[in-house]
């Protein structure tokens, strides 16, 4: 690890380092490979920019988890638009901060979202929410809150399911929480390892924080049903585990919101005093406006406001510190649109769409696929996943190769972007994965 040159750290050894690095003229930095070494790319982002850059004119990008129309074109939501055109025509449209917690009528519609417009936790006011920069925002203050006053001791590590989207892992080892996994998806079925999950989060030390996906779980498409959450919440409520959810594709999994947030809301329902990292990229397709919430709801009880208060102070420290205040106007978009009852009807409409079309391009996909190796079924998974992702099964080698033959991106661990398949590029994928499965076997 590089060590950090505070005025407490400096030792008479790093100090001299200071002095020689300083003395030599041709590379007049301190900050040497020893202490900084090169970092390697982000995968995601590293495989958008070689996607952009390849100009093979059937390349298909299946990379990074964003919408594309049937054009394979970035879709801007048609509610989106008209929020938008409203926003530009207010004329008290201004560019002054927002509070430290966001835009009020935005995070209380987010919490209504989410929670559910009769919940108990919200009538009961044990529910706080902050706007946060997009879920990776909501995801970070998350962790840096639990990471200051979590009561646990100070190895205990938060538990995330194995695999789980990539950022989870740096967001919080830069809040200095250290990490473990549980068991999810099982290679075997590529469906949900439950029984994995469950004895990991039952023999976990007693207050473990568990990290969740409440749907459309990232990277694998694979959610547990129903009773398998109804289990996991009876397992955590007798290990007195402390729920973080990550939500950030309320919409996209059934294309309805409420199926969507069932979990949060039966976790909620059961008494769990619990945090959730909600993040409106994906079902706005507001990708670059970073418009997300970070909620804390607080078990029932007469100290609840006043626990709530006391967590909120202490958020509203962290939150200036870092962002001073969260921007304002992809939240204003979203804020029109939830709380205006035609418009929000709209958006439903919009989330139809999308969840639509990615479940026929899953049914394409699947039956090019098996129509190619003659094997009905062998390619099941593709359409029991749901949500914007799928795990194919695909291992790394495969990945790269058809990167390199065919030009159809991917990340490395197997997992495709359902949106970004189209009735025009579908076939020419399936071809290319048969084939690489076929050379590789
Ligand atoms: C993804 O997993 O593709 C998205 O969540 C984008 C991101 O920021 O990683």
């Amino acid at each position: 690890m590089p060590q950090s040159h505070s005025s407490e750290a400096i030792t008479p050894l790093t100090r001299l380092s200071i002095i020689e690095a300083h003395m030599d003229g041709c590379n007049p930095t301190v900050f040497h490979a020893d202490h900084v070494p090169q970092a390697p790319e982000d995968p995601l982002f590293g495989l958008m920019a070689a996607y952009r850059k390849d100009d093979f004119e059937k390349k298909v990008d299946l990379g990074i988890g964003a919408y594309r129309d049937n054009d394979a074109k970035p879709w801007v939501l048609p509610v989106v638009k008209q929020a938008d055109e409203i926003l530009r025509k207010d004329p008290n449209l201004n560019h002054e901060y927002l509070p430290i917690a966001g835009l009020a009528d935005f995070t209380s519609a987010a919490q209504k979202l989410i929670l559910g417009a009769d919940s108990p936790a919200m009538k009961e006011k044990r529910v706080v929410s902050f706007q946060t920069i997009s879920g990776t925002g909501a995801v970070h203050l998350g962790g840096l809150f639990l990471s200051r006053f979590y009561p646990r001791p100070s190895n205990q590590p938060i538990y995330f399911s194995s695999p789980t989207w990539a950022n989870h892992n740096q967001i919080f080892a830069n809040v200095h929480l250290p990490i473990k996994p549980y068991p999810y998806f099982s290679p075997q079925t590529k469906g949900l390892d439950f029984d994995g999950m469950r004895s990991t989060i039952e023999n976990a030390p007693e207050g473990s924080i568990m990290l969740l996906h409440a749907c459309a779980h990232n990277p694998t498409g694979v959610d547990p049903t129903r009773d398998q959450w109804k289990e996991i919440a009876k397992v955590m409520r007798a290990k007195n585990h402390f729920p973080f959810f990550d939500t950030a594709y309320q919409g996209f999994a059934s294309g309805n919101l409420e199926n969507d947030a069932w979990a949060i809301r039966y976790f909620v329902s059961q008494g769990f005093e619990l945090c959730i990292a909600q993040s409106f990229a994906k079902n706005f397709g507001l990708y670059g406006e970073r418009a997300g919430a970070f909620h804390f709801v607080t078990g029932a009880g007469p100290d609840a406001q006043n626990t709530i208060g006391r967590i909120s102070s202490q958020l509203a420290i962290l939150q200036r510190s870092e962002i001073s205040n969260p921007p304002a106007y992809g939240a204003r978009i979203a804020s029109l649109v939830l709380n205006d009852p035609a418009l929000f009807k709209e958006w439903e409409a919009n989330l139809r769409t999308m969840a639509g079309r990615i479940i026929d391009m899953r049914k394409a996909l699947r039956s090019k696929l098996e129509e190619l190796n003659g094997k009905e079924g062998s390619w099941k998974h593709i359409t029991d996943q749901i949500g914007m992702f799928s795990f194919t099964g695909l291992t790394e080698k495969q990945v790269l190769k058809i990167r390199e033959d065919a030009h159809v991106y991917m990340t490395k661990n197997g997992r495709i972007s359902m949106a970004g398949l189209n009735t025009v590029n579908v076939e020419y994928t399936a071809k290319a994965i048969d084939k690489v499965v076929r050379e590789t076997q």
